[in-house]
């Protein structure tokens, strides 16, 4: 059986932070680990990632989520993991 988890990417660089990503990072934390998340993905905090005119930035299944909210990732999060909302 494959074991695979989502891996979500999230920029705790000084300007995303500024711009929400801590709170960003925070909601994320809790979310994750409530269905339909609950080990389906993995969070990962990262340095700057060299876009910070769209802070805050997140990375899910490989896109760029400029100006991201925990809406906008949770939706791409579902999508990834082709979770009906
Ligand atoms: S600080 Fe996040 S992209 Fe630069």
């Amino acid at each position: 059986m494959k074991h695979s988890r989502e891996l979500v990417f999230v920029c705790t660089g000084s300007d995303c932070k500024k711009a929400g990503g801590k709170k960003l990072l925070k909601e994320l934390e809790k979310e994750v680990k409530n269905e339909p998340f609950k080990g389906k993905c993995k969070l990962i905090a990262t340095k700057c990632m060299d876009m910070c005119k769209s802070c805050p930035m997140a990375i899910v299944d490989s896109q760029f989520i400029k100006k991201a909210d925990a809406t906008k990732v949770e939706s791409a999060i579902k999508k990834a993991l082709e979770i009906q909302s």
